[in-house]
C-alpha cells in the first residue's frame, strides 16, 4: 500500500551540480579557518547528506558525531520548544565545535543548542548551515558559514524532508501543500 503524502514537488531551488560547487566553498572556507582538531557535530536529521559531503571536502583533522532535537512535530512550523532526543557522545571541553545544520529557519534550534553547549565549556562554537532563511528568524543568531539564503519556502531533499518524505531527493526543491479534494477529483 503506499502512502499518502501531502506535499509536492513544485520547484526545483538548487540542482545537484549548485550544490556541490557551493559544499566545495564552504569546505574551502572551513579548511582555511581551522588548522587542527575540529568537532564537528551534525543535527540530525536533516544535516546528514550535507555533513557527509563537506567533511569529503576537509583536510583537517576532525571528529563526527550527531546530536538529534525534536522541535517541529508533523508539520512546518518550529514550536520553539526544543528538546534533545540523542546527544552526542564526545566530551567537548576545550574542543573547536562546528555545528553542522541543513536549514536555519526561526533560529530557535541553533540558539537552543549554542546555550546547551556553552554548559560543555568548548573552546569555540562556530554554525555552518547549508540555508538561511533570514526572514523568519525569530531570535538573533549569528551563522558563520552559510551557503544560500533563500526565501520563505519550505524546502525538501539533500536530507531535508516535510513529514519525513523526500529525504533522497538529490537537489533542493520547494514543496507545496496538495490540496486534497482537488487532488483526489483529478484522478478518480
Ligand atoms: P528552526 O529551529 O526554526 O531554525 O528550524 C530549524 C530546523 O527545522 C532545521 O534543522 C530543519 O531540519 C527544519 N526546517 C526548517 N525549515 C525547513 C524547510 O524548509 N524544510 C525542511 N526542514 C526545515
Ligand atoms: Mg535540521
Amino acid at each position: 500500500m503506499s502512502e499518502e503524502i501531502d506535499y509536492e514537488i513544485k520547484s526545483i531551488l538548487f540542482t545537484k551540480e549548485e550544490i556541490n560547487e557551493k559544499v566545495k566553498e564552504l569546505a574551502i572556507e572551513i579548511n582555511s579557518f581551522y588548522s587542527e582538531n575540529l568537532f564537528i557535530i551534525g543535527i540530525l536529521k536533516g544535516a546528514f547528506m550535507f555533513l557527509a559531503d563537506l567533511i569529503r571536502y576537509l583536510d583537517i583533522n576532525l571528529k563526527v558525531d550527531f546530536i538529534e532535537v525534536s522541535s517541529y512535530g508533523a508539520n512546518t512550523e518550529s514550536s520553539g520548544n526544543i528538546n534533545i532526543v540523542k546527544d552526542i557522545k564526545m566530551d567537548v571541553k576545550g574542543r573547536d565545535i562546528l555545528m553542522v545544520e541543513d536549514i536555519v529557519d526561526s533560529g530557535f534550534t541553533i540558539a537552543y543548542l549554542k546555550e546547551e553547549f556553552k554548559k560543555r565549556e568548548p573552546k569555540s562554537i562556530k554554525v555552518c548551515s547549508l540555508l538561511d532563511k533570514p526572514s523568519r528568524r525569530k531570535v538573533n543568531i549569528n551563522l558563520d558559514f552559510c551557503g544560500f539564503s533563500i526565501p520563505d519556502a519550505f524546502v525538501v531533499g539533500y536530507g531535508m524532508d516535510v513529514n519525513e518524505h523526500f529525504r533522497n531527493l538529490p537537489f533542493i526543491a520547494i514543496v507545496d501543500k496538495v490540496n486534497k479534494k482537488e487532488f483526489k477529483q483529478t484522478n478518480v
